[in-house]
């Protein structure tokens, strides 16, 4: 028998890293050194992406350099265009970008240059363009035009208005910025390793993401704050109702989404900010029902399992209250830890090894060939 502590490689270290940290036992999360709690809310997503990307908090200077490189690359080639009218038809968003993510590569100016250098730029290119393929699969879907990025406006808060048509207030594009900050890495969760495993066969930068993207999609992921919003969104009655949803899921031997992680053994310090978001949204909107159902669930869960919500219990709530359709909150996801799952891909490419696990064999053995005939 396998041991048990490395089903699902779990405690296995699989890679060396000096992008992020997590304190599992204290529920703290370091960015590059930095504590999620001294940064959240106090740092551009863009000052995030230097960050990750290229090692430092960005000076100014740097920050301007490279909010110009990402407003240059804020748009998708031909051979993506063309994509996009097949892909909205039918699936998911997520099967659909994964897609469209798969075939920048082939606009892309580096392609076929396996250098750093140029992962580099293609990183930088993929953390500007994830957010416009999400836009512009909206406006595709709903036959419409997405508006023109305005330079004015971050990447957070650009993205409110491609997908809402119209400019966010500042403090939602604050906070969605925050959350896209919360969201940009997380060491070696099933996304990033993934990234990782294809990145050390020496493959390129966009078959890692193409990878990662079909990982974060699985509802044991990043798939589960679409599954939160499902869960809200289904219970009808008041807040009360909750309570009776909760046991009824529990006794049925379902899991609740957004709830649980396998390293935090205490609160996910991502979901403090975004409880945090999520009530200010609800007085801010006037519409607290998501914020109270999610507060309530919460009690009731970790009264019957000592669950703590993880990162993606509260985002379903904040989007949901800055007007992001449901079925978009994985993608925003992506959109995020394409800056984590770059900054890893270059990380592996710097000093490689081949990532290749062992198995133990469980089936049987002493088998003899025979003849079709007699089988
Ligand atoms: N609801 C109910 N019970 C749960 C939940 C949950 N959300 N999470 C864990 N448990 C229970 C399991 O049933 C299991 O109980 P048992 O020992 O009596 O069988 C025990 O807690 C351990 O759970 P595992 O699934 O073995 O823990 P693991 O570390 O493998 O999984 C995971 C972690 C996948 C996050 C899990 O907690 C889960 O499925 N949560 C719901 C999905 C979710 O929210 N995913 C997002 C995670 S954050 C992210 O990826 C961005």
């Amino acid at each position: 028998m396998a041991d048990k502590s490395s089903r699902g490689l779990a405690d296995i270290v699989a890679a060396t890293t000096s992008i992020s940290d997590i304190d599992g036992e204290e529920g703290r999360l370091f960015y590059r050194g930095y504590d999620i709690q001294d940064i959240g809310g106090r740092i551009s997503f863009e000052e995030c992406v230097h960050l990750l990307q290229r090692g430092t908090l960005p000076t100014r200077q740097e920050l301007d350099a490279l909010t110009e490189e990402l407003m240059a690359a804020q748009h998708i080639g031909p051979t993506t265009e063309a994509l996009l009218p097949h892909v909205t038809s039918g699936g998911t968003p997520m099967e659909a970008l994964r897609t469209l993510v798969s075939s920048l590569s082939a606009d892309d100016p580096d392609v076929g240059d396996s250098s750093i250098e140029a992962d580099r730029r293609k990183a930088t290119r993929l953390v500007a363009q994830m957010p416009i393929l999400v836009a512009r699969y909206e406006a595709a879907r709903q036959g419409r035009q997405a508006p023109q990025i305005d330079p004015e406006l971050s990447i957070a808060g650009n993205f409110l208005l491609q997908i809402g048509g119209e400019r966010p207030s500042e403090r939602a594009a604050e906070i969605f910025d925050a959350c896209l900050v919360l969201h940009a890495d997380h060491t070696m969760n099933a996304s990033t390793f993934t990234a990782r495993v294809i990145a050390a066969t020496l493959s390129d930068i966009h078959s890692a993401i193409t990878g990662a993207m079909g990982a974060l999609r699985g509802p044991l992921h990043g798939g589960a704050n679409e599954a939160v919003m499902n869960t809200l969104s289904s219970i009808e009655g008041d807040v009360d109702a909750v309570d009776e949803f909760v046991r009824a899921e529990l006794e049925a031997g379902r899991k609740l989404m957004g709830f649980g992680h396998r390293v935090y053994k205490t609160e996910d310090p991502r979901a403090t900010f975004l409880r945090k978001m999520s009530e200010e949204l609800a007085e801010l909107t006037g519409n607290r029902r998501y914020y109270e159902f999610s507060r309530r669930m919460e009690q009731v869960v970790f009264d019957a399992k000592g669950l703590y919500p993880n990162v993606d219990f509260y985002a379903a709530s904040v989007y949901h209250a800055l007007g992001i359709p449901t079925d978009l909150f994985t993608p925003v996801f992506a959109i995020s830890r394409m800056s984590g799952w770059t900054a890893h891909v270059i990380e592996q490419h710097e000093d490689n090894r081949l990532i290749r696990p062992a198995s133990e064999y469980t089936g049987p053995t002493d088998q003899r060939w025979v003849e079709i005939s007699e089988r």
